[in-house]
């Protein structure tokens, strides 16, 4: 797959296999986010791998899937829940603009997996006291998102905006996910 390729298909994926995601694609994972460019090359942000089915388990009721849907159609059922996490963690001790620096690490992370075809969900609506106690995520660590990862069972894709569809994702009639994105034209100028 070509770069622009990997970054058309990687989508948010919310419904997967129960197949565990294989080692190599861990390592993948954990290696972008060692890899990634940060401020001052500071590198405060980490990961903790959620890998036991036990404690995967245990993360499932502490995510929110999928605002625009209602829950039957945007979120997994039992035996379409991600089969691990990555708990995306900054290190409040060291200076800098550690959003910034989150933001690269969830894309390089995410297009790492899909180039190997795991499918990710970043998550921002996570209960994060619950997710700390759990994941034993203590200050200066300050987890800032969850990333639901696993073997899709549906497509996705990108359609154009319209007056019609606005910004929602929606699913159409075999259940994939449709992403529409605004124009070229209405995202960049040229001077
Ligand atoms: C910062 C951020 C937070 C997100 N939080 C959630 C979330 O809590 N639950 C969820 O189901 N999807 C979440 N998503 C996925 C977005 O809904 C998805 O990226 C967006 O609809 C565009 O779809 P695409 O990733 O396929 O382009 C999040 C994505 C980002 C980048």
């Amino acid at each position: 797959m070509s770069v622009m390729e990997t970054l058309n298909t990687r989508r948010t994926y919310r419904r997967f296999t129960q197949k565990p995601v294989p080692q190599d694609v861990v390592d993948d994972m954990v290696e972008a986010l060692r890899l990634s460019s940060c401020g001052a090359n500071r590198q405060a942000v980490k990961l903790v791998v959620v890998q036991g089915p036990e404690m995967v388990a245990k993360v499932h009721p502490l995510v929110k899937w999928a605002a625009y849907l209602p829950p039957e159609q945007g979120a997994p059922k039992a035996d379409e829940q991600p089969v691990m996490y990555l708990a995306v963690v900054q290190d409040s001790s060291i200076p800098g603009d550690l959003n910034t620096d989150t933001g690269i690490a969830l894309a390089n992370i995410t297009l790492a997996a899909w180039a190997k075809g795991v499918g990710s969900c970043i998550m921002g609506a996570i209960n994060k006291p619950a997710l700390s106690e759990l994941l034993g995520i203590a200050a200066p660590d300050k987890l800032a998102f969850m990333v639901a990862l696993g073997c899709p069972t549906h497509a996705a894709r990108v359609v154009p905006m319209t007056e019609k569809t606005g910004i929602k994702y929606y699913l159409d009639e075999n259940g994939d996910y449709c992403v529409p994105k605004r124009s070229v034209e209405e995202l960049a100028r040229s001077v």
